[in-house]
């Protein structure tokens, strides 16, 4: 059976005070629906990828919330895989559509962070390492990838400016997306000499607390260009001290050859990939863990350009979770609609020029859930 990405939106992502919860889920979930010049009456299903709306706004029941709001009786679900939520739901979405019970499914992921303070937003974001290992000692997430970070300098000599030259190109293309957290152009002495947050890892190193919402129709009946080709989803240890080398997540690189068995693609057909860079370290690793890097070489690689969108392999047009911004659950859904934009040529002044296959990569935690997915541009 063929699935198709039919609509896609994503909502400003930023502190948005003038929008609450609810209100951000419903403008991306009716912006989906009305871009793929669907009805509301037509949706069969709807999957909420959200990781934190109990402790940021004090809501459960997140499936029924937005089939109520959007005024649907559809099957509804939430699906939690911390910062992975969006991907997550995504699958599910998919094997529901494969599984023959849905023509077209809702998928939105949709998070609002900047409600409570930093220390309550810290500690929620920390529920998703191991409490009883981990975030009961201080841990945090910006802790845990610096330790990566340590580890990668340690043993492949990664450079501060080889990270830093992460931020600098996703703020490079942060700048070009409406939608982004922050449109500010970097330089590496400014990602370098802002302030530390966890050696080595400084601000600019760091995705930021936001709010947004991202959405998708996905549909066997409702045909677009783009179509989805691969999907993989695999899990690691939930605390980092569990395995084997800290600088490889094995889930990540398991998703990853289950995505493109299935698509029959291989890494040099790749045209564009977004990625999960919480954290300037976190993109290096992808692209190796992912397999279009040798493990190690991901900091130079970046550094040379070859990540920049023109270069040899284009990394997170979007701006990335670092300059687009990470609501949480919304992340892995607002990748896709960046690959479903590039797709159909809506990109603006960061469209890459003929993108014939995309990937979307979307991790949960330090690495204990990892889902990727492959499209194709039919129509190029
Ligand atoms: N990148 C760029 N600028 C940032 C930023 C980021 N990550 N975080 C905050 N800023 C800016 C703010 O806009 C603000 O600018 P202004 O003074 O011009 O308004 C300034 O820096 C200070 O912001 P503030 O809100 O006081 O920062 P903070 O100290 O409360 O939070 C971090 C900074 C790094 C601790 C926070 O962004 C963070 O925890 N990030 C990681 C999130 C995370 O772990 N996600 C899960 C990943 S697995």
């Amino acid at each position: 059976m063929d699935v198709f990405v039919a609509g896609g939106y994503t909502t400003k992502f930023g502190e948005l005070w003038n929008i609450d919860f609810r209100q951000l889920g419903v403008e991306a979930a009716i912006g989906a629906v009305k871009d793929a010049s669907l009805e509301l009456e037509d949706i069969d299903a709807i999957y909420v990828g959200n990781m934190g709306a109990s402790r940021f706004a004090g809501q459960d029941h997140i499936g029924a919330l937005f089939a109520s709001e959007l005024g649907l009786d559809c099957p509804a679900f939430h699906i939690e895989g911390a910062c992975a939520s969006g991907g997550l739901a995504f699958r599910s979405a998919l094997l529901d559509l494969l599984s023959g019970s849905s023509k077209n499914v809702l998928v939105l992921g949709v998070e609002k962070m900047t409600d409570v303070g930093i220390s309550t937003a810290t500690t929620a974001l920390a529920g998703a390492s191991d409490e009883e290992w981990e975030a009961f000692y201080g841990v945090t997430f910006p802790s845990l990838y610096a330790m990566i970070a340590r580890e990668h300098m340690r043993l492949y000599g990664t450079t501060r400016e080889q990270l830093a030259s992460v931020a600098v190109k996703n703020h490079s293309n942060g700048s070009k997306n409406p939608n982004a957290q922050y449109r500010n152009k970097l330089t590496i002495e400014q990602v370098l000499h802002s302030s530390m947050v966890s050696d080595p890892l400084t601000l600019m190193d760091c995705s930021p607390i936001s709010d947004g919402a991202s959405a998708v129709v996905i549909s066997s009946s409702t045909k677009s260009n783009v179509k989805v080709i691969g999907s993989g989803h695999a899990q690691d240890s939930l605390a980092l001290h569990d395995r084997d080398d800290i600088t490889t997540i094995k889930a990540t690189r398991k998703a990853s050859e289950i995505a493109f068995k299935q698509s029959g693609i291989n890494h040099k057909d790749i045209d564009l990939i977004e990625v999960h860079d919480c954290f300037t370290i976190a993109e290096i690793c992808a692209i190796e863990d992912l397999g279009f890097v040798e493990k190690g070489m991901g900091g130079s690689y970046s550094e040379n350009g070859n990540t920049q969108l023109d270069g040899e392999l284009p990394v997170n047009s979007s701006g990335g979770l670092k300059a687009a911004g990470h609501p949480v659950g919304a992340t892995g859904i607002k990748q896709i609609v960046e690959i479903y934009h590039q797709m159909k040529g809506n990109a603006g002044e960061r469209q890459v020029k003929n993108v014939r296959y995309g990937l979307t990569h979307n991790v949960g935690g330090s690495g204990a859930t990892s889902v990727v997915h492959i499209f194709e541009n039919i129509r190029r």
